[in-house]
């Protein structure tokens, strides 16, 4: 559970987490729905782009391979150590047109009408104020611009099993999320609330194929590797045999299959 409602209390939780997640973060859930994301936008050479919540950059990296050398594209994000992860990687990778810089989402320090495309990557959930994050991000888009986001849907099978299990050895869940959106109908609706016309959703599976029960346990869902970290030591054992136990059913030939459900959303400010 969350140890606060109140929003500075919580942004500063979530900031916690994630700065403990980031060494963990290059994990193989995120790269495909950040290359789709990226697709999906339809983001042209040379385009200015903001990307949110941009954690070890799973949606910048494939975005400033598309705007090319022409373009740029900034990625923000509240946990610093994400932001160092991500700045490290652009310098090796010897990107010029990418930079990273720690910043809230509710309070973008960008002028109104800078970018031609904001891209959010599963990180609409952790904003208290849901609000006033998408209102900022439709500010700083320029009149025609776009604005990309994913979201985890509900209905996912070995995480949902997994997420049982978690209770049932009493794994504290931190809670992060703010606005869990994971229906196509709740993330349009919130979009549509907050002033974002002419949304299209699109909803679609991502599978990771892990070649071990190993595999999956040293890469699962970051979160879920640090909160399983928090048990007592003399339940990590069982625990960790229990989740062995439960991945039987989902073992083929080439290893334990994992599949999310993804939710992508665009929609174009028309100001
Ligand atoms: C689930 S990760 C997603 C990272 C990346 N977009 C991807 O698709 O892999 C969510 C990220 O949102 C960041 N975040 C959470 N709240 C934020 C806020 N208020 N402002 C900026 N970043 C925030 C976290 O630090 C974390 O790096």
């Amino acid at each position: 559970m969350s140890t606060s409602q109140d929003p500075i209390a919580k942004k500063a939780e979530v900031a916690d987490w994630f700065r403990r997640a980031a060494p963990i973060y290059f994990s193989p859930f995120f790269s495909y729905p950040g290359m789709r994301l990226v697709e999906l936008s339809g983001v042209k050479p040379n385009a200015k782009v903001l990307d949110i919540c941009t954690g070890v950059g799973a949606v910048l990296f494939p975005t400033a391979d598309v705007v090319g050398l022409d373009g740029h594209v900034t990625g923000i994000d509240i946990a610093g150590k994400m932001v160092q992860a991500t700045a490290t990687r652009i310098v090796m990778n010897g990107l010029s047109n990418a930079h990273a810089q720690q910043m809230d989402a509710e309070r973008l320090e960008f002028p109104d009408a800078s970018f031609d495309y904001v891209m959010c990557g599963f990180g609409l959930s952790f904003f208290p104020d849901l609000t006033l994050a998408l209102t900022e991000m439709q500010r700083v888009l320029k009149p025609g611009g776009v604005l990309a986001v994913s979201m985890w849907a509900e209905g996912n099978e070995l995480a949902d099993v997994y997420r049982k299990l978690a209770d049932d050895f009493r794994v504290p869940h931190p809670g992060l999320a703010s606005n869990p959106l994971r229906t196509a109908d709740a993330l349009k609706d919130a979009l549509q609330s907050a002033g974002c016309s002419d949304v299209a959703t699109t909803a679609e599976q991502v599978k990771v194929i892990f070649d071990s029960k190993q595999e999956y346990w040293a890469q699962r869902m970051p979160i879920e590797q640090l909160a399983s970290e928090q048990l007592a030591e003399d339940r990590q054992g069982p625990f960790r045999r229990a989740v062995f136990d439960l991945l039987e059913d989902f073992i083929y030939v080439d290893g334990v299959h994992e599949v999310r459900n993804v939710l992508y959303a665009v929609a174009t400010i028309s100001k």
